[in-house]
């Protein structure tokens, strides 16, 4: 089966000082078949954002990859130059929606104008078309002709998250990431913009990759789902078996931290203490610290990610 997205044992570390590390990705594999959305969650800072930044090759500074590959349409996009990459790959094949990009607006600049400069960056066109075509993207996100002249602060939160996510669509990317795209917005708004996204994947057959720290959520948009903890998959299933069927004792928290609005539960459970330091060397499982089912092996092996089942991967020593 040919791939849209594989990444193979990747790693990502901020050299923070001479001798100071953060593994912020370490040895990630995945893959992304063509008009599949795969959901990326877990806690703040276990890596969901350097993930996202990674696949686009530029993680901010001071990152540097530290090994493996992330083939695109079968090419490892790693070994190639920054400036091939700023013109063929970067927004034009993987195009990113930014945490908080839809605050990121410039106050002073209408709509219109701010669409422009990103569309000109990429591509030279004269303004009639440019303005044209930019209609047309706002209208695929479900926004009127009127936006173009609008200020960002005439615009709701809903209204400016479909103007960053026209934005990602304009050079037709074959990927789109979304980093926590809908976590600023209310339910009814946020329930708008995970339509939305439905509707332009079957337009388009785009793949997406949606991060965002809410499980609940990511069962409405994914097609399989990967667990991060401190800077690594742990769990990589279908949203189905994510959901009835964890196998790894952190899904499992998770799932039991997440609310159900059907459930007749008044106690959400919490996962005691936080993540681990991903400035230290680890030896057993990243885990270990948190885990109500940590047996003695885990404290000093490092349990390795393995297909426990059929297209079901978990990072355990309880599971084999
Ligand atoms: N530019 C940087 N320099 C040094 N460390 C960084 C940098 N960016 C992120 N980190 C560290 O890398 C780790 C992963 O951060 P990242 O932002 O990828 O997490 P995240 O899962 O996206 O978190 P959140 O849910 O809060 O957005 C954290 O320990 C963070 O402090
Ligand atoms: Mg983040």
């Amino acid at each position: 089966m040919a791939y849209l997205l594989e990444v193979k044992n990747l790693s990502m570390f901020y050299h923070i000082s001479n001798n100071e590390k953060v593994r912020a990705i370490d040895n990630i594999s995945f893959n992304i078949e063509y008009g599949e959305t795969l959901g990326v969650v877990g806690e703040s800072g276990c890596g969901k954002t350097s993930l996202a930044t990674s696949l686009l090759c530029m993680p901010s500074s001071p990152g540097r990859f530290e090994g493996g590959s992330i083939l695109f349409e079968g090419e490892n996009i790693i070994s190639l130059k920054e400036d091939y990459i700023r013109k063929n790959i970067r927004f034009s094949k993987i195009s990113m929606v930014f945490q908080g990009a839809m605050n990121c607006l410039i106050p002073v600049d209408t709509i219109g104008k701010q669409m422009l400069e990103t569309l000109n960056e990429h591509m030279s066109m004269d303004k009639i078309k440019s303005k044209n075509l930019i209609i047309e993207y706002l209208e695929y996100v479900g926004l009127s002709e009127s936006v173009f002249n609008m200020y960002p602060h005439e615009m709701s939160g809903g209204m400016k998250q479909r103007a960053v996510i026209a934005m990602a669509l304009f050079l037709k990317p074959k990927l789109i990431i979304l980093d926590e795209p809908t976590t600023a917005l209310d339910v009814i708004v946020q329930a708008q913009i995970i339509n939305l996204l439905k509707k332009l994947k079957k337009e388009f057959n785009l793949s997406f990759i949606f991060i965002t720290h809410d499980l609940a959520l990511e069962y409405e948009v994914s097609d399989k789902i990967a667990v991060m903890y401190a800077g690594e998959i742990i769990e990589l299933a279908s949203r189905k078996n994510i959901y009835s069927n964890a196998k790894h004792p952190y899904t499992e928290k998770l799932l039991k931290a997440t609310p159900n609005i059907n459930s007749n539960s008044q106690t959400l459970d919490f996962i005691e203490g936080s993540p681990p330091d991903l400035t230290l060397n680890f030896t057993g499982c990243r885990f270990y610290e948190r885990c109500d089912k940590r047996i003695d092996k885990c404290e000093n092996v490092a349990p390795v990610i393995k297909e426990i089942e059929n297209k079901h991967f978990c990072a355990c020593h309880l599971r084999g």
